[in-house]
């Protein structure tokens, strides 16, 4: 099968080439794949020293061709969307049943492929905060992938939500996603806020912490910067009280939460936030356009389009 591969010799370190296809575990369904994203983390942070021909990628949607061999899952037919740690930018993956939703006909399977990671991440790190309803959440890299969903999803948990940007034109469409406020830069926040997810490290993440309420939490979600994270903790002894900063890493299975989020795409409350979508051939563009801040929400590649 064609598969887009690890390759540490090539730009984006990925290379369009042939690949065996993946024999499926017994609780695994083997999938063809009709689209997949780009996460910011498996294009920027991948490690070089992967084995050459390793096929990455986490998130791809498609039909089941072989349902998993424990009987668990959708019978083959069935259209979902999938999480996995590889495997996704492929013209076929296999995906443990614990890892994938299945998406109604009402909605165009392939645009689903954006939610894996970044929806869940923003879903998880939103309920890492507790109950928002009537809080005020500031959302930094407001403008990507995780940050459209967590800009969306604390909106919808009844929050006011705060995004942070890059630049003006970066924050175009969060008002219409449920941004209250849009700021260049958490430095920029006016007053304090209960809550913080940051998906940029470096100094927005010093700058978001020392602006929490009391009691206040940021969920460190991301690095986008690459920058890191400097904080004097004798200053914040001063500015803010009780504070904490919390790490966060994408928990699995997903598959229920996947659900949730398919569920409300399907009901139009939640925007999938595509902002570049192309044939998966045009990968290299696409792996440009995010890592250079050009895409505003999820990168989503088709290797089949629907009829
Ligand atoms: N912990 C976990 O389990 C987990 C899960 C998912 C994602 N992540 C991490 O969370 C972060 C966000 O992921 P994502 O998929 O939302 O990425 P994304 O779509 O590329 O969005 C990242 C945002 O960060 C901002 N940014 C600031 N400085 C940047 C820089 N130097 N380079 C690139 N972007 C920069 C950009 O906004 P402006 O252009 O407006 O400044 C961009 O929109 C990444 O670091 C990713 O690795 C972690």
């Amino acid at each position: 099968m064609k598969a887009l591969v690890h390759d540490q010799a090539v730009p984006h370190m990925l290379r369009l080439g042939d690949a065996p296809a993946p024999t499926p575990g017994p609780s695994q369904a083997l999938i063809d794949v009709a689209a997949f994203s780009f996460n910011f983390g498996e294009v920027a942070f991948r490690v070089p020293d992967l084995p050459t021909g390793t096929i990455p990628g986490w998130d791809a949607a498609g039909t089941v061709v072989v349902p998993a061999a424990d009987g668990s899952g959708p019978p083959a037919g069935s259209r979902v969307v999938t999480f996995g740690w590889g495997g996704a930018w492929a013209e076929q993956r296999a995906v443990d049943t614990a890892e994938l939703a299945l998406v109604p006909d009402t909605l165009d399977l392939g645009a689903t492929a954006a939610l894996p990671v970044a929806a869940v991440t923003a879903l998880q790190a939103i309920r890492r905060l507790g109950d928002i309803a009537g809080r005020r959440v500031l959302v930094t890299g407001a403008s990507g992938g995780v940050g459209r969903f967590a800009v969306q999803l604390a909106h919808l948990a009844g929050a006011e939500v705060v995004a942070s940007v890059g630049s003006p034109a970066r924050g175009a469409g969060l008002a219409e996603l449920g941004a209250s406020e849009v700021i260049l830069g958490p430095a920029a926040l006016r007053g304090r806020v209960f809550g913080a997810i940051d998906n940029v490290g470096g100094q927005q993440l010093a700058d978001a912490y020392l602006r929490l309420e009391t009691g206040g939490t940021v969920v460190a979600v991301g690095k986008a910067s690459k920058q890191p994270t400097l904080i004097d903790f004798e200053e914040a002894r001063i500015r803010v009280d009780r504070a904490r900063i919390e790490t966060f890493v994408i928990g699995t299975p997903l598959g229920g939460e996947l659900a949730e989020l398919v569920g409300l795409a399907e009901r139009g409350t939640l925007d999938l936030a595509i902002g570049w979508r192309g044939d998966w051939t045009d990968y290299l563009r696409a792996a440009d356009a995010l890592v250079s801040r050009r895409v505003p929400g999820k990168a989503v590649l088709d290797v089949r389009r629907a009829d």
